[in-house]
């Protein structure tokens, strides 16, 4: 397939076809990853910024080893010590950074769409770390590369997403690649943190924690954004736990060998129990690992898809 695009906004804009691409190149990214000499030139010459305006742990630092993976040189901004703090505007801190000739902004912003406006007023190439509640679309990549690996496909594959789905990027990222490539999704949660209308994106709806377990081949996770609770609308922690957490003693009900994913961070104790989180059926630690093959598959297409269109134009 010859990639085209220049930007990764969303997995709502791709085709399956893509999807797949991607993953495809992230397994032969995979095996870069374990030999001795991690490090291929694919991007030798080339200037990745990360822009950060929310904080990371997994994603920043992923996206930073992918980039040095090939060979690429990084610049990581946070916005706290930027210009950012003297009222400079997200189009002017991303066209600075395209005079700068910088070729990839990897960038994180707490508003929904903020990446797609940013890839309209640059010509270089931009990937979404997470915008708002909109989409987090490597994330749902690493998530369906491990779904993949670990159960030898995704088509048909019965994954349930448990927890805040109303305030989740992670959770739209993951319906909308999880159902292009033929999974079976359900999500569950209390009513207050199911946004209206979801099944019209293809998913089955359940309040009921043992309905999503019992025949789930995968249970992807997500954090409580307590934080994000502006109107006292969210169940008490440790109601939530008792209702909705996923413990031993669940998981020892639900399908045998499934899968336990998060995208992180934890909060032990309250989506999830420390157990399980550390136990025989999590895959938590693998997905971090895989983030950097699909990262390195992400940053080599959209610069690739760059120079695509640069050549169409000419
Ligand atoms: N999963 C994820 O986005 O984690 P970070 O917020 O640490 O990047």
């Amino acid at each position: 397939m010859l990639w085209k695009r220049k930007d990764l906004l969303g997995l709502e804009e791709l085709t399956p076809e893509e999807i797949g691409f991607i993953l495809s190149t992230a397994e032969s990214f995979k095996e870069v990853t374990t030999r001795e000499i991690k490090k291929v030139p694919a991007l030798r010459g080339k200037t990745v910024v990360n822009l950060f305006y929310e904080p990371s742990t997994r994603t920043r630092i992923s996206f930073e080893i992918a980039a040095k993976r090939l060979s690429a040189d990084v610049i990581n901004i946070a916005t706290e010590t930027s210009s950012v703090q003297k009222g400079e505007t997200l189009i002017d801190t991303g066209t600075n950074i395209e005079a700068l000739k910088a070729d990839i902004i990897v960038m994180r912003h707490n508003c929904s769409g903020a990446a797609a406006i940013l890839a309209r007023h640059v010509g270089i190439s931009v990937v979404n770390a997470g915008d708002g509640w909109h989409e987090h679309p490597t994330q749902a990549l690493l998530d369906m590369f491990t779904l993949k690996e670990k159960l030898g496909r995704i088509k048909d594959m019965k994954v349930s997403i448990v927890g805040d789905i109303a305030h989740s990027r992670v959770a739209r990222s993951n319906i909308w690649g999880l159902t292009k490539l033929g999974a079976r999704v359900t999500v569950c949660a209390p009513p207050m943190l199911i946004p209206p209308g979801i099944e019209r994106m293809g998913v089955s709806v359940t309040h009921r924690i043992e309905e999503a377990l019992r025949e789930a081949d995968a249970v992807n996770v997500l954090r409580m954004q307590f934080e994000r609770d502006t109107q006292g609308a969210f169940p008490l922690q440790l109601e939530y736990f008792q209702d909705f957490g996923i413990t031993q003693e669940r998981i020892q009900k639900a399908k045998k060998g499934i899968l336990v994913m998060h995208p992180g961070p934890l909060n032990r104790g309250i989506e999830i129990e420390s157990s399980v989180a550390d136990g025989e059926n999590s895959v938590i630690l693998e997905q971090v690992t895989n983030g950097i093959a699909v990262r390195m598959a992400v940053l080599f297409l959209v610069s690739q898809g760059r120079e695509q269109k640069n050549e169409d134009l000419n």
